[in-house]
């Protein structure tokens, strides 16, 4: 049978960034309208969105101040959110995205399980998301490779010990706001203590995906360990977003380490990249399952700068008809194609 799905009666495109301009062309390309494209104050406002994104099919939208349009005004259903990965520092965008009677998609990695960053505020978004009739989903972090890949393999197995999980994401594909929080350009000692070597950086954007994995698999969490290290190279790399080359010795990404215990005694392990690669290197992904049986599964080639905008653009249709609240992406199906 085949599925008929809601398409949206327009679009806000929240922040103008690198995810927003691909989100953009995506949905536009697809004939989907984009009802307001919104920045922080400053020089981008009153400039044509299609300029700055370099596509001219995005010509003859403005874009407008975020801190003073009036959304709900707007012809528009859903928003597309990408400025932060920091659930503290989206919610007051969330909350007024919300009320404003749209459905938010965001792309922050907090946003893809709120709960597992902080319980009051995953409330305070399913409540507000409620009142207002819509639907929030966090579409960061891939749940087609990250999750849904796993709950696949793990579907056969009738005995389980350990998962993998292992990354490599380009941060050149991305803005000036993933280079800054991938330490890109920092001295590697700035992330150590030298006394311990534990890292000094705040929580691994990553955890929130682990947490997910096991809560989504059915498992309880224990606890969760996690570092964060540099990543460095002895030869030069170049940097898109600062255009410049990262010297020798100077940090390149870093590489966070996740180690989640559950209470049935089943080990999540991740090790995640965020870094500039070496020419030829690509972006990958791996899952190893220890159990019975035993599988692993080696996804080469992905683009993460378009994935990280399509998983948000496919995703419209599925959020428009989620029941309202926070909704996060473990409750959907996994992500169908839309052409
Ligand atoms: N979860 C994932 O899988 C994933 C993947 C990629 C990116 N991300 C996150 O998505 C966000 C956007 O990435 P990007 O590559 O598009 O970044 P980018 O190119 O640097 O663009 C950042 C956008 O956010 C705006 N912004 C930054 N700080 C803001 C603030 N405090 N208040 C309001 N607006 C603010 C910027 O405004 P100005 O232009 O005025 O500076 C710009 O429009 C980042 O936080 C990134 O970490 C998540």
């Amino acid at each position: 049978m085949v599925q008929i799905s809601p398409t949206p009666k327009g679009i806000v495109i929240y922040g103008t960034g690198n995810v927003c301009q691909t989100a953009a062309r995506i949905a536009n390309a697809r004939n989907w309208p984009i009802a307001a494209v919104a920045n922080r104050s400053g020089e981008k406002i009153g400039k044509d969105f299609g300029g700055l994104s370099g596509c001219e099919t995005l010509n003859g939208i403005t874009i407008v101040d975020m801190a003073v349009t009036n959304f709900s005004a707007l012809d528009a259903d859903i928003a597309i959110i990408a400025i932060s990965d920091h659930l503290g520092e989206n919610f007051s965008h969330h909350r007024r995205l919300l009320e404003s009677g749209l459905n938010t998609i965001c792309i922050g990695s907090d946003s893809s399980y709120p709960a597992a960053v902080d319980k009051k505020t995953a409330l305070k978004l399913d409540q507000i998301a409620k009142a207002n009739g819509v639907t929030f989903t966090g579409c960061g972090l891939w749940d087609t490779y990250r999750l849904w890949t796993i709950k696949t393999l793990v579907g056969p197995c009738t005995a389980l010990s350990n998962l993998y999980h292992r990354s490599v994401t380009d941060a050149n594909k991305f803005g000036l706001e993933v280079i800054k929080l991938a330490r890109i350009g920092e001295d590697p000692a700035s992330f150590s203590n030298q006394s311990t070597g534990a890292s000094e950086q705040k929580d691994s954007i990553y955890r929130v995906f682990v947490y997910q994995v096991a809560i989504s698999l059915g498992l309880s969490i224990d606890k969760i360990d996690q570092r964060q290290e540099p990543v460095v190279l002895d030869t030069p790399v170049f940097c898109t977003a600062l255009n410049r080359e990262i010297e020798a010795g100077l940090c390149i990404g870093m590489r966070s380490v996740i180690d989640l215990k559950t209470k049935q005694g089943i080990s999540i392990m991740a090790e995640i990249d965020l870094r500039l690669t070496s020419p030829g290197e690509g972006e990958s992904m791996s899952w190893i399952v220890e159990g019975d049986p035993s599988v692993e599964m080696h996804l080469r080639g992905i683009d993460t700068g378009h994935a990280t905008a399509s998983s948000a653009v496919n995703r419209i249709p599925d959020v428009i008809a989620a029941v309202p609240g926070l909704v996060t992406t473990d409750q959907m199906s996994p992500m169908r194609l839309h052409l």
